[in-house]
C-alpha cells in the first residue's frame, strides 16, 4: 500500500506539501496540487484515517445504539442515520443492544474506547451508569425516539401521545367501546408514554381501562401473540386492541388467526408504527406512521451541532394515523380527519417531562 512518502516521491514535492494538498490548505500552488493529485491518483493512496484522527482529534465516526436491530422500525431508523451521517462527512458504527442493559453498556463502552466524535441511543432502559457520566462528562450525545429523564441530553423523537389520542378518536367514531393496549416495557419512555396516552384517550371518552385490558409485552411479536390470546380468554374479549409496536401487532394478528377469527370482524387491531407489509396483511392495518427517516436525519444533525460547537435542539416531529381496514373501517375508507373531544386539549398531565418541541432541554 502506497505511503505519503511514496506520493510525495512521485509528484517531485515534500511531504509537508502532500498535507497541505489533502487537507486542502491554500498556500499550495496550482501546479504541486495537479502534480500531487495525479500521484494520489496513479498510486491509489489512501490517506490512513488512525493517523489522522490522532493529528486532529476527531474519528468523523458516530456512536449509534439502538434497542433492537431486527424491529423494522429501528432498522429504517439507522439507515437514515448513516444516510445522513454520511452526507455530513462521518461514519456510523451501530451497536445492537438487543433490549438487554448489559448489551447497551458494553457497545457505549466499545464506542468510547474508539473515541467515537458523539453517540447517539435509544435507551434500552433508564440508563446505566455509564451512560449517565458519559453524558454528564459532555461526550456528544443525542437520544434518539426513546429518552431519559433528567439527563441533559437533546431528545429527537415524535409526539406519540397525541397521535394516540388520534387512534383512540378513531376507534370510538367506529364504535369500539371496550378497549385494549398491548404495551411496551415500562422500562422504556415509549412503553410508558403509549399506554400512558392510551388510558388518558379512553378517560377523555369516558372509556375505563381495567387492568385485564393491559397485556404486558416486550415489543418483540411473541409478547403480542401472547397477549393476544388472553384477551380472546376473556369472558368478554375487548373490541379492540392497540398494539404498542408493529412486532406485538403482527404477533396478536397471527393469535386471532390461529384462533379461526377474523380481523376485523371478531376483533379490531391496530399498530403503533407503520411498516411497509402491514398493507400487504389480511386486512390491511390501521397504524400510527412515525415520520422515521426525518426523526434520523434530525437526530444526527443536533449531534453534529453538538459536535461542531453549536447549540444542538430538541425536535418534536408529529406522527399521524393511516387508517386502513383493520379496525372495521369502511371499504372507501381514506385516512380519516379527527375530531378529538374537547376534554382532550387540557389532557397534558404525565409522569415525566416530555421534551420541547424545538428547544434543547435544560
Ligand atoms: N420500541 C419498539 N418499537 C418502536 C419504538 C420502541 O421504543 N419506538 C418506535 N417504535
Amino acid at each position: 500500500m502506497a505511503s505519503i512518502k511514496d506520493v510525495a516521491a512521485e509528484a517531485g514535492v515534500s511531504v509537508a506539501t502532500v498535507s497541505r494538498v489533502l487537507n486542502d490548505h491554500p498556500s499550495v500552488s496550482a501546479d504541486a496540487r495537479t502534480r500531487v493529485l495525479a500521484a494520489v491518483e496513479a498510486l491509489g493512496y489512501r490517506p490512513n484515517a488512525v493517523a489522522r484522527s490522532l493529528r486532529t482529534d476527531q474519528t468523523r465516526t458516530l456512536g449509534l445504539v439502538i434497542s433492537d436491530v431486527l424491529n423494522p422500525y429501528f432498522t429504517h431508523l439507522a439507515r437514515s442515520v448513516e444516510e445522513e451521517a454520511r452526507a455530513l462527512g462521518y461514519s456510523v458504527i451501530i451497536g445492537n443492544a438487543d433490549e438487554r442493559p448489559d448489551l447497551q453498556d458494553h457497545h457505549v463502552r466499545t464506542l468510547l474506547d474508539r473515541r467515537i466524535d458523539g453517540l447517539l441511543v435509544s435507551p434500552t432502559d433508564g440508563g446505566s451508569p455509564l451512560m449517565l457520566d458519559a453524558a454528564r462528562s459532555g461526550t456528544p450525545m443525542v437520544f434518539v425516539d426513546r429518552w431519559i429523564a433528567g439527563v441533559d441530553v437533546p431528545v429527537v423523537r415524535s409526539d406519540g401521545r397525541t397521535a394516540v389520542h388520534d387512534l383512540v378518536a378513531h376507534l370510538h367514531g367506529l364504535g369500539h367501546r371496550r378497549l385494549a393496549i398491548i404495551a411496551g416495557p415500562a422500562a422504556t419512555t415509549t412503553g410508558r408514554e403509549r399506554v400512558e396516552a392510551f388510558r388518558q384517550a379512553l378517560a377523555a371518552y369516558g372509556l375505563p381501562l381495567p387492568d385485564s385490558h393491559i397485556g404486558q409485552g416486550d415489543f418483540q411479536a411473541e409478547s403480542g401473540r401472547r397477549a393476544m390470546e388472553r384477551f380472546l380468554d376473556l369472558a368478554e374479549p375487548p373490541e379492540a386492541v392497540f398494539a404498542a409496536d408493529n412486532l406485538m401487532a403482527l404477533g396478536a394478528l397471527d393469535a386471532v388467526r390461529v384462533r379461526g377469527l377474523r380481523v376485523p370482524d371478531d376483533i379490531a387491531l391496530a399498530a403503533f408504527d407503520d411498516i411497509p407489509w402491514f398493507v400487504h396483511t389480511d386486512p390491511p392495518i390501521t397504524a400510527i406512521a412515525q415520520p422515521t427517516g426525518e426523526l434520523g436525519r434530525a437526530a444526527v444533525r443536533a449531534l453534529v451541532d453538538r459536535i461542531e460547537g453549536r447549540p444542538p435542539e430538541s425536535v418534536t416531529l408529529p406522527a399521524r394515523l393511516v387508517a386502513r381496514r383493520s379496525c372495521g373501517e369502511p371499504a372507501s375508507a381514506e385516512p380519516r380527519a379527527l375530531r378529538k373531544p374537547p376534554v382532550l386539549q387540557e389532557a397534558t398531565a404525565s409522569t415525566e417531562p416530555s421534551p420541547a418541541t424545538n428547544r434543547s432541554q435544560s
